[in-house]
């Protein structure tokens, strides 16, 4: 069924409203600020943490984020380092900082226009349209990844455009209530119209769905690179203390870090084991010696074992540190 003509755009904005009241995930904190003063800053907030994490891990981040820094003006006056910390885990630590430098930017309120929102760190369009459309309620659409997908589907677009995909979501765009349509879509593509089996058979949208017999041409699958590493990393102990690095290097920019070492060094030390790690596109093989100290390249910091649990070590950090350590931190 052809989704250009206004009859049938009001028979798929009920379907999806219809299937969103039954099936939606109407229980998540961000979508339940209705009477908020700091509704935009916690849906901003929650988007930034969903842009790259998926949604039952954000979950008790998102709490714990915002009972400690409970408006943007609170975020704004906390120390980088607090806050980092309590992004420690998500990943993708850029986001914990742009968020920051946005609440400084910002101070009491956020902007309330596309363009003023998209000068500020860490928010492109996507993020954008979602502070407007959930933070502020203005009839406003947005295409993230999952809705590039339903759209492409949708649609039938192999290979769709971002021009193109805002037009076809600003031509579905329900006015009405745009807020449940987008989370709505956002519902649709998390829980049904997934990336490799959509559940075509119970989506409320199949009458309307040009691409669903094809839908693994819909958008056309593309190559990911997966970059394979060995590191060593070197532990120091120099009585209560161990040697710590705060990372340059823009993969774990401010977190603390063991120091990385040469593997032609590493070679010659004693070795207390391998592990595999994962971050964004690595994967790494990572060996922990025992090291000295002497002639480590940065700046290295002596922190004391006890502390280790107050500071923002890196996932890589602390699983290092399993191997060595009795007890985690
Ligand atoms: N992913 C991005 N935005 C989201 C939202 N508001 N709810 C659930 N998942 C999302
Ligand atoms: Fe996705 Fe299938 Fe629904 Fe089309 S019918 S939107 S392909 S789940």
């Amino acid at each position: 069924m052809q989704l250009l003509c206004a009859q049938n755009r009001c028979a798929f904005h009920a379907a999806l409203l219809e299937w969103y009241a039954q099936n939606g995930r109407l229980g998540l904190q961000w979508r339940n600020l209705n009477n908020d003063t700091q509704r935009a800053y916690k849906v901003y907030v929650s988007e930034v943490m969903l842009q790259q994490t998926q949604v039952q891990v954000v979950v008790p981040y998102f709490e714990r984020f915002i009972q400690r820094f409970e408006s943007l003006q609170a975020l704004a006056n906390a120390r980088e380092e607090d806050v980092l910390q309590l992004w420690q885990g998500l990943g993708y630590y850029t986001r914990a900082r742009n968020l920051h430098k946005t609440a400084q930017m910002c101070g009491a309120a956020l902007p309330q226009t596309i363009n003023e929102l998209m000068r500020l760190p860490g928010i492109g369009r996507y993020t954008a349209g979602a502070i407007l459309c959930f933070g502020f309620l203005q009839p406003v659409c947005f295409v993230d990844a999952n809705i590039r997908r339903v759209l492409a589907r949708l649609f039938a677009l192999p290979n769709p455009r971002a021009r193109e995909l805002e037009e076809k979501a600003q031509m579905l765009l329900n006015r009405e209530d745009s807020f449940a349509h987008n989370q709505a879509l956002l519902d649709i593509g998390a829980l049904v119209c997934l990336p490799k089996n959509p559940a075509c058979s119970s989506c409320p949208l199949l009458r309307f769905c040009k691409g669903a017999s094809a839908w693994e041409h819909y958008p056309k699958p593309k190559r990911k690179t997966t970059e394979f590493k060995r590191i060593a990393l070197a532990f120091v102990r120099r009585g209560d203390c161990i040697a710590l690095t705060q990372s340059q290097a823009r993969l774990y920019h401010g977190l603390y870090n063991l120091p990385e070492i040469p593997l032609q060094t590493a070679a010659n030390l004693l070795c207390f084991g391998n592990f595999k790690h994962s971050y964004t596109r690595y994967r790494l093989d990572v060996q922990v010696v025992a090291h000295n100290g002497d002639g480590l390249m940065g700046d290295i910091v002596f922190v004391p074992i006890v502390q280790l649990d107050s500071i923002p070590l890196s996932s890589l950090c602390r699983k290092a540190l399993n191997f060595v350590l009795p007890t985690t931190p």
